[in-house]
């Protein structure tokens, strides 16, 4: 084996690989740091936004103002991410991935200038303009970076690298939540350094970006560049000889070549890809109507109404719970599989919340139940990292071959983004209206999706990415053939093994 590689599971991590999945996930630190960024510092901020007021007008700003501008301003970065992912289909394939994740880092660059800039410039308006801005980059960036890890990755470590989107999303928000400790960089001068910081990974992400190869599947199955695709190939392998993944790559081109090329709508059209549409979108609602940004967003008022003491710790510890078990997905999920993890995450969460409204009942009369509470919130957030946090987002792209891909994260990655901004939104109005029970609804939606999961959702792990196509494809045929037959699963969901199949 030459020097410095390192062996993994039966493949090799060349250091290109490694130097690859690392730059590209600088992206979703970013997207972790600014979803965690805002919460610490709200206070202080407001009270910026205040002084700017009486400059311009010479009175205290209305409390109604107040509230509007600051909920747009932590909203306006949910509206980014929703419109730009929508985009990430057509970014991807007109700039090429390497280039649209060097080019969506401009968006980093200026929404980053601007909130840092805003409070010398005295203007609410550049902090708003810049969530919105760095918001557009964080939803490019949370299709791109699956879409190339993905792609680039050996397909027995899809799965453990896709992890690592995840695991860099969960290290940037406990580094937000850390850096705005007011006694760090959460205090009312040093707020825009805070959130200014985000241009440190963009520089270093537009540095490395150029020493990484572009998708090799990319380059030979939408760009027809044979010669090019297998130079990535052997950089990213350390082979010298990589017949088979180009003959691999050749089959998934040929069945493309015989497709049209897929637009957005035909995604819902075509019987062929409606059901793994269906599973990619229910799984990224699962992902976001588990509730679990309920926590991120209002942790530190969730903490203070169970009685916690120290909220602003148990919301950094939370964080730590976070990454703690995005690790240990990143370990099991080639060895369980998405389906088992995703279940176990769900089933988790859910008995978690019903343990956290029992707690939360309880609380006026029982006041321990304050530290039963507080363990039910980390082990929602534990089980969430175990299979819903990180398994959908590359899930989407192992569910389909490289002609529908990019539609299918954009129509995915909108979806995220929206019922994030639902739960952003709507979360404060529900718990008030609800009380100590609103996490019973989260409760009553896992149960849904887990169900949805054990019917539907099917096993990719070890997989090609034309296996998985094609056995779509071949269910979508029988399922036609056969009406009142509804998709050839097996009793594990297992869609029917073809006699080609690795495992
Ligand atoms: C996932 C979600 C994101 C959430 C995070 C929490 O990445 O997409 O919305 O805040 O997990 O760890």
């Amino acid at each position: 084996m030459p020097a410095g590689f390192q062996q993994l599971g039966a493949e090799t991590v060349t250091g290109t690989l490694a130097l690859s999945v690392f730059t590209a996930v600088l992206g979703s630190l970013e997207f972790g740091y600014n979803i965690g960024v805002i919460n610490a510092p709200q206070k202080i901020i407001e009270a910026d936004y205040n002084a700017t007021w009486i400059h311009r007008y010479g009175e205290h700003i209305p409390a109604a103002t107040l509230t509007s501008l600051w909920s747009i301003s932590v909203a306006i970065f949910s509206i980014g991410g929703m419109l730009s992912s929508f985009c990430v289909g057509f970014v991807s394939e007109w700039l090429g991935r390497r280039k649209a994740m060097l080019i969506n880092n401009l968006f980093a660059f200026i929404g980053g200038s601007l909130m840092g800039l805003s409070k010398l410039c005295r203007s609410f308006e550049m902090m708003i303009l810049g969530r919105f801005i760095i918001g557009a980059f964080c939803g490019l960036s949370s299709g791109l970076t699956p879409m190339y890890v993905g792609e680039i990755a050996p397909t027995s470590l899809r799965g453990a690298l896709g992890t690592l989107h995840q695991l860099a999303i969960v290290t940037g928000i406990l580094l937000a939540q850390i850096l705005g400790l007011e006694s760090l960089l959460g205090s009312a001068e040093l707020w825009p350094v805070l959130l200014g910081l985000t241009v440190v990974p963009t520089v270093l992400q537009m540095t490395l970006l150029p020493f990484c190869p572009e998708s090799p599947r990319f380059l030979y199955i939408v760009r027809c560049q044979e010669h090019h695709a297998k130079s990535g190939l052997r950089r990213l392998t350390g082979r010298q000889e990589v017949g088979d993944m180009l003959a691999e790559m050749k089959e998934e081109k040929r069945r493309m070549d015989m497709e049209r090329k897929v637009s957005i709508l035909e995604l819902f059209r075509s019987p062929l890809y409606r059901q793994p549409m269906v599973i990619a979108i229910m799984l990224q609602l699962s992902q976001q109507l588990s509730g679990v940004n309920a926590i991120f967003y209002y942790s530190t008022s969730i903490f203070i109404t169970a009685g916690v003491q120290s909220p602003v710790y148990a919301t950094i510890g939370a964080g730590v719970v976070n990454c703690a078990f995005t690790v240990v997905s990143l370990f099991l999920v080639e060895r369980m599989g998405r389906r088992t993890l995703h279940m176990l995450g769900l089933s988790g969460m859910c008995v978690c919340a019903i343990v956290m409204t029992v707690a939360l009942a309880l609380l006026e009369s029982v006041p321990w139940m304050s530290y039963i509470c507080m363990l039910a919130i980390f082990g929602f957030v534990a089980f969430f990292e175990v299979g819903p946090g990180p398994i959908p987002w590359f899930f989407v792209a192992e569910l389909f071959s490289q002609g529908p891909r990019p539609a299918a994260m954009a129509v995915a990655g909108c979806s995220n983004w929206t019922a994030n901004f639902i739960i952003g939104m709507g979360f404060p109005y529900v718990a008030n209206a609800a009380g100590a029970y609103v996490f019973l609804i989260f409760a009553a939606l896992l149960l849904f999706f887990l169900i949805f999961t054990f019917f539907r959702v099917p096993e990719t792990r070890g997989k090609t990415f034309d296996q998985i196509a094609s056995n779509f494809h071949s269910s979508t045929r029988r399922v036609s053939l056969d009406i009142g037959l509804d998709m050839d699963m097996d009793t594990d969901g297992e869609i029917e093994k073809d006699s080609t199949e690795l495992d």
